[in-house]
Formats: structure tokens, C-alpha cells, sequence
């Protein structure tokens, strides 16, 4: 099968382009979460002393000092339960965390934040700050193509052969759904390519009810999971939807309310139809949690994730991804992404893509 053999075989229909952009930012994100306060302390806020004869902010430097120490141990933190990079702004973002957390006291709270497990409410406020949600329908569409073709449909074959009917795909680190849901279009679409899965007059398609199909997305943002389950997004400029007008996706979409009511005239939202959306789950989950949120996994699509990771706590992620899959499984990296767990996947290099299968674990 050539790459193009899987083309335009969706139904096409309605474009899905609208225009609309709120203020520059992703318009199908609410406005940032107010944070409740961990530390409250009457010292004073930050390191700036005021005098008063002249009216200008002088700097202490013993104060600045400190603050910079807790800042920057409690990135190391960061990195050690959720990988991400101590580097770059994640200072910055840090700081940005505590200014808006209510506390007072840099220390205190950095202190505080530290002895606190990484799955209390606390930290996850603060890692809405410190996580990138960038995400699309069919980011790298070739890859995705590819995915279909080598990987999605030779195992519904498979299946389909033996009569083993279930296929269990696993978005890790899943931002706000898009890949999950451009996930299970894949898989109904390669149904309907090996016979068992019909398209309606609507463009939703039927897939044989004897399939057992599960898509799982886990992401550790609380607000981007939130976001992916009332599945409502919006096709602008930036935004979710970013495919070319008559995309073959088009028709599994269909036009949704504004989740902002009356207020948000101009945009147009749009949702995965049903037979997708039925498909597809939500879960909350740390990628440096030691367990994975199931097993026998079939696919992993961990893309674009492990670029914030620093090296060791990507291994361990990866090893930890390892064990969700079942015997052959499949992971699939961002383009740009690293694997560093070679003692644990084959490579396979094929056109412009990698493909990792998990290796047989000798018992
Ligand atoms: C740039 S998005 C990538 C989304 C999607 N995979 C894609 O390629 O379009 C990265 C996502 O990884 C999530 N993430 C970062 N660190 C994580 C961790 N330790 N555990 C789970 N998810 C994490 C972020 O919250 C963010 O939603």
C-alpha cells in the first residue's frame, strides 16, 4: 500500500475553518484558574527593601540570594516528579506560580511545596503553570498516515484474522484531546479499510459493535483534560482545528454550542462526532508515576512530551511506557522526540519515520 492509497476515503463535507481568535491566545481555553494560597506569612514579599529618603527600590542581596536558592531548588524538584527541564523559564514560570499562589513568602512556600507528594492539589496548580498545551487535530499528519498504514491496519488484520477484536491505543501526555481523538479517527478509518466499519450519509461511521476499542489520553493538567472532555473545539487560526479546507477528517466532526455562550459570536466550535467521542476516555496521570495507567497496550503515542523532559526522568518515563505495552507493541515519539531506552525497543526506520517495538522481555 503506497502512502496515498488511505487517502479521501473519509466522506467529505463542511469546511471546518472559522475566524475568531481570542485576544491572540487559543480561544477554546478559559482564562487561567485563581490559585488559593498554600503559605500565607506576614514576612515581607520578595527581596526588594523600600527607602525612604529617596524613594527607590534598593535590592538585598542576601534576601535576592535566597529566594533564588529556593526558586532553584524547588525546580530541581520539579524535574525529579515530572520531568520537566530545570533550565529555560522554568525559574520564571516558578516565580509566576508563587505570585499568583496568594503566599508571601518565597521560601516558605517553595518549602512547603517540596514536602508536599506529587499528586497533592498544590503541585498541580502550580504545574498548570509550568506545562506547554500546544496540540492540533493531526499534528504531523505523515506521521499519523504512517501510523495508520504500517502499524493500525496490519494489526486490525490481524485481529480481525484470529478474531481477537480489540485494539487499545494510549495518547500519554495528551494536552487537550486532540491526539486522541485524531487516534480513534485513525482506527475507524482503518476499519472501514479492512471491511468492518461503514461510513453513514451524516459522515459518522459504524464500526462492527463485536470491536472492543479503547483510546485512552492522560495528561497531568487537570484544566487541559478538563478541556478534552467536554470535547468542544474551535477551528481559527491557532487553534485545534488546522487542517486544509475539505480535509478527509472533515466529517468526523460536527458543529458544537461555544462553551462561552453568546459572548463568543464569530467562532465557530466544532466536536469529534459520537462514533468518535464514544471511543475515546480521559484520565489523570504523571508520565513519572512508576505505574502506567493500564497494560497490553497496543500503541503508545507519546509526542512532544519528552522534549521539556531532562534526560534521566525521560528514560524513566520511557521505561515506565515500556510496561504498558503488551508483547510488540508500538511507541510513537514526537518527530523532534528522543528515545532513551534503547535496551527496551527495536527501531525500525522506514520513509522519514521511527517506529519503536517493544522488545520481547526474555521471562
Ligand atoms: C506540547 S503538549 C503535546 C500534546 C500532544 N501529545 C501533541 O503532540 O500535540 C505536552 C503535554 O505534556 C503534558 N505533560 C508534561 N509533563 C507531563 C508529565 N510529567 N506527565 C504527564 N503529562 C505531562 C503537558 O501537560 C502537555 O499537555
Amino acid at each position: 500500500m503506497n502512502p496515498g492509497t488511505l487517502r479521501g476515503r473519509t466522506g467529505q463535507g463542511r469546511t471546518l475553518r472559522a475566524s475568531g481568535a481570542r485576544n491572540g491566545t487559543d480561544p477554546s481555553m478559559p482564562p487561567k484558574l485563581v490559585h488559593g494560597p498554600l503559605v500565607r506569612s506576614s514576612q515581607v514579599r520578595g527581596p526588594a527593601v523600600r527607602n525612604s529618603l529617596v524613594g527607590e527600590s534598593l535590592v538585598d542581596p542576601l534576601a535576592n540570594r535566597n529566594r533564588s536558592e529556593a526558586l532553584a531548588k524547588l525546580a530541581i524538584t520539579v524535574q525529579e516528579r515530572f520531568g520537566l527541564r530545570s533550565g529555560g523559564d522554568l525559574h520564571d514560570k516558578l516565580e509566576r506560580a508563587f505570585e499568583a499562589s496568594g503566599a508571601t513568602n518565597v521560601e516558605a512556600w517553595a518549602s512547603e511545596l517540596r514536602l508536599r507528594r506529587p499528586g497533592d492539589p498544590a503541585w498541580l496548580e502550580v504545574v498548570e503553570r509550568l506545562t506547554v498545551h500546544e496540540t492540533y487535530f493531526f499534528r504531523d499528519e505523515a506521521q499519523l498516515e504512517f501510523l495508520e498504514r504500517e502499524v493500525i491496519v496490519p494489526l486490525l488484520r490481524e485481529r480481525r484474522d484470529q478474531g481477537r477484536l480489540s485494539l487499545r491505543l494510549w495518547s500519554a501526555g495528551c494536552s487537550t484531546g486532540e491526539e486522541a481523538y485524531s487516534l480513534a479517527m485513525l482506527v475507524l478509518d482503518a476499519l472501514r479499510y479492512i471491511g468492518h466499519a461503514w461510513s453513514r450519509p451524516d459522515g459518522s461511521i459504524d464500526a462492527d459493535p463485536r470491536w472492543r476499542l479503547e483510546i485512552l489520553g492522560t495528561d497531568v493538567s487537570r484544566e487541559a483534560l478538563r478541556k478534552a472532555r467536554s470535547a468542544c473545539y474551535a477551528a481559527s487560526g491557532h487553534g485545534s482545528i488546522r487542517q486544509p479546507i475539505g480535509s478527509r477528517w472533515d466529517a468526523l466532526f460536527e458543529p458544537a454550542p461555544s462553551p462561552f455562550g453568546a459572548e463568543d459570536e464569530g467562532v465557530l466550535w466544532h466536536r469529534p462526532r459520537e462514533c468518535v467521542r464514544r471511543l475515546v476516555s480521559f484520565r489523570q496521570h504523571n508520565l513519572l508515576d512508576a505505574d502506567p495507567p493500564l497494560e497490553g497496550v497496543d500503541v503508545v503515542a507519546c509526542r512532544n512530551v519528552f522534549i521539556y523532559f531532562e534526560a534521566a526522568q525521560q528514560r524513566q518515563a520511557q521505561a515506565m511506557l515500556a510496561r504498558a505495552l503488551g508483547r510488540g507493541g508500538s511507541l510513537f515519539l514526537g518527530t523532534t522526540d528522543r528515545l532513551g531506552c534503547d535496551e527496551l525497543f527495536d527501531t525500525r526506520y522506514q520513509d522519514e519515520f521511527v517506529l519503536y517495538s517493544r522488545r520481547e522481555v526474555s521471562p
